[in-house]
């Protein structure tokens, strides 16, 4: 069996400035995550280490790079899943953590819940030594103009996720060599959301869903619509149907731009290792890392292909 490694750096209007570090930055994840599996490491542990490396590159909205809320604050969110047991564990509105996708594990696998919030969530951080960083090494500098530019998120949320002033989130799905599947997505949310604010990135079944028996799934775009139609349970249900990965993750996010007028991406693996990157905004970084091959694409229908040598694991 031959694992395989997906990630995506969100789902929007990438505008041309962020366009080549956004597709090198998930090239470089994709790497490190599958470098993980070829090492002998789980597809959990890839994904944490493929979101890990998304999170601390600013050219993302997770971890460093993230977007601010109406306060100026950073609140993130994210979560993993381990398709071999269905556990998960998720964070959300956590303050001045670098790696939510790392704490998001830890709620999996040192406590007896699946989500933790806002200051709970980072007392657990305290109670495991998980240190803190300040508000200003998490923001970039794109992110502070970008805000003082777009104050007014009312007006944003309307346009939808084809907009310009939107920035999304970052997740990875991975098969390893034992067939296992798993999923993590982390992200700052939408800028100038309200405080405490939760997306559909820590919501199991939205942001991302994982399950041996069907697949691996993460999800980005906008958060309201994607709770709606619960987009990563559902893409995963038809491919319960016996719909392929790419044409099961059309018909959902077809489905949510018909039913909510929702925008956003999904990452897709299958037990088999099938995979798809697919989505209804102008751009969405991704790349997929498999045997000897490192794809990626930006805009709709490409699929770059490059040989995934010693070099890049
Ligand atoms: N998709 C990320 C969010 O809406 O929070």
């Amino acid at each position: 069996m031959s694992a395989v490694m997906v990630v995506h750096g969100g789902a929007w209007a990438i505008p041309d400035e962020l366009a080549s570090a956004s597709v090198s930055g998930v090239k470089t994840a994709a790497c490190e995550g599958f470098s993980v599996m070829k090492k002998g490491g789980s597809a959990l542990d890839a994904v944490e280490a493929a979101v890990r490396s998304l999170e601390d590159n600013s050219v993302f909205n997770a971890g460093h790079g993230a977007v601010l809320n109406s306060e100026g604050e950073v609140e993130l969110d994210a979560i993993i899943m381990d398709g071999k047991t269905l556990g998960s564990g998720a964070v959300s509105s956590v303050k001045n953590i670098a790696n939510p996708v790392s704490l998001a594990r830890a709620v999996m696998e040192k406590t007896n819940h699946m989500i933790l919030t806002s200051r709970g969530a980072n007392l657990f951080a305290d109670s495991i030594d998980v240190s803190t960083v300040p508000t200003e090494k998490l923001v970039s500098e794109f992110e502070r103009t970008e805000w003082e530019k777009h104050k007014n998120y009312a007006t944003g949320v309307k346009e939808d996720f084809n907009a310009k002033w939107a920035h999304d989130t970052v997740g990875a799905v991975a098969v390893d060599f034992d067939g296992n599947v798993a999923c993590a997505t982390s992200t700052g949310g939408i800028r100038n959301k309200m405080v405490g604010r939760v997306g559909d990135s820590s919501i199991i079944g939205c942001g991302g869903y994982a399950d041996n028996f069907s697949g691996a799934v993460s999800c980005t775009g906008h958060g309201e619509s994607i709770l709606k139609v619960t987009l990563a349970r559902l893409i995963m249900s038809y491919m319960e149907q016996g719909k392929a990965v790419a044409e099961a993750s059309e018909l959902a996010l077809q489905y949510m731009g018909d039913r909510v007028h929702g925008a956003g991406g999904a990452i897709v693996v299958s037990p088999s290792g099938q995979w798809a990157a697919t989505f209804t905004t102008e751009r969405m970084a991704w790349a997929a890392a498999e045997n000897d091959t490192l794809w990626s694409g930006l805009n709709p229908q490409e699929k770059f292909q490059t040989p995934l040598n010693e070099w890049n694991l």
